[in-house]
């Protein structure tokens, strides 16, 4: 019992040593509301006139169960992947932090502190938007892969993520883009990513200028 206690108080140090503050739980995402699909395809568009407006946890909780949250018991997603190796991350960054999405336990997993949005890419409105998704392979989830093909599951994983976020932002009244306009290997190194970690791409969410 000695021994946990340590260990816990061992992690909080940690945390604290690097300026983070732990998981945030999110509210259960409400897998009811939502418009017609094929209004929301009508209205599917890029967005780059972001409000500085915050999302609430809900809508953060939400859009990121609509990106790549557990829909099933065997804990497959709402996106596929080859071969189902999930080897995508979601790494949201917000006004205080970046946050790892845990998809499992439904929460956000806070791996920096701090307003990292204007290293997400190479335009204005990064930085204004409330939120920033990274979209992050790990390589280490595709071994006996080949690089092509690394290369391209890993940016067609991306793709059913980020068309996921687009679906559920025409729906809920929130603007977006999908980005690759980024300086990757800054980004990496501001985010702390291991080597076999790589940025595929990244989509701002938010709430369109003037809009309430
Ligand atoms: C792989 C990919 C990369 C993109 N990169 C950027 C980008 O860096 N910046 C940007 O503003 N839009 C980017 N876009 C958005 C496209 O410009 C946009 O989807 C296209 O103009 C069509 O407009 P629509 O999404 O409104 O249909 C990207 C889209 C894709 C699919």
């Amino acid at each position: 019992m000695r021994k946990r206690y340590g260990v816990v108080i061992l992690l909080v140090a940690i945390a604290a040593l690097a300026g983070t503050s732990g998981p945030v739980t999110l509210p259960p995402p409400d897998m009811e509301g939502g418009r017609p699909l094929m209004q929301v395809l009508k209205e599917r568009k890029s967005g780059r006139e972001f409000s500085a407006r915050e999302l609430s946890p809900q809508v953060l909780s939400n859009l990121l169960w609509a990106a790549f949250g557990v829909n099933r018991p065997d804990g497959r997603r709402t996106a596929p992947s080859a071969s189902n190796r999930q080897e995508i991350d979601i790494y949201a960054v917000l006004p205080d932090g970046v946050y790892v999405f845990n998809a499992k336990s439904n929460r956000l997993d806070q791996v920096l502190s701090g307003d990292l949005r204007p290293a997400t890419g190479t335009q204005a409105f990064v930085a204004q938007a409330p939120l920033d998704l990274v979209y992050v392979a790990d390589y280490s989830k595709m071994t006996n892969v080949s690089e092509t093909d690394r290369l391209l599951y890993s940016a067609a994983d991306t793709g059913f993520i980020g068309q996921n976020v687009y679906l559920y932002c025409a729906s809920e009244g929130l603007i977006t883009v999908i980005r690759g306009s980024i300086d990757r290997d800054a980004l990496a190194k501001a985010l702390k990513l291991r080597p076999d970690q790589k940025i595929t791409l990244a989509q701002t969410v938010g709430y369109a200028k003037g809009a309430n």
